[in-house]
């Protein structure tokens, strides 16, 4: 169990460590504060997910933590749309 929370929070986190190449540095200051704090408490409930799977929690729980993250997936997608600059 170890080793596959190992591999999800290597993998939830690897972008962040290296973002995509193509995404220019410039990028990072672009983003408004309150992008950050979605995309923050995303990571945070991906985090949870894992912890729960580590926890060997009911599929009901993780469930639960599942359905947490979602939320922050709608609630930042009804919030922003990427638009290309003119
Ligand atoms: C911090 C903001 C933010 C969070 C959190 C977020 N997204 Fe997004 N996502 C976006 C934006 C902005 C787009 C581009 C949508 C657009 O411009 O129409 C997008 C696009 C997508 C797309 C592509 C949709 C398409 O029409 O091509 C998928 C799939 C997606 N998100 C999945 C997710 C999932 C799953 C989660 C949660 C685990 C999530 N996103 C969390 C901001 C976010």
């Amino acid at each position: 169990m170890e080793t596959s929370r190992q591999a999800m929070l290597e993998r939830g986190t690897a972008r962040l460590k290296s973002p995509p190449p193509g995404r220019p540095p410039s990028f990072a200051h672009k983003i408004p504060d309150a992008w950050r704090v979605l995309a923050s408490g995303m990571h945070q409930s991906y985090d949870s997910v894992a912890e729960g799977i580590a926890d060997k929690e009911t599929a009901q729980r993780l469930m639960g933590r599942m359905a947490k993250l979602m939320r922050n997936c709608a609630g930042c997608h009804a919030s922003y749309r990427l638009i290309a600059a003119p």
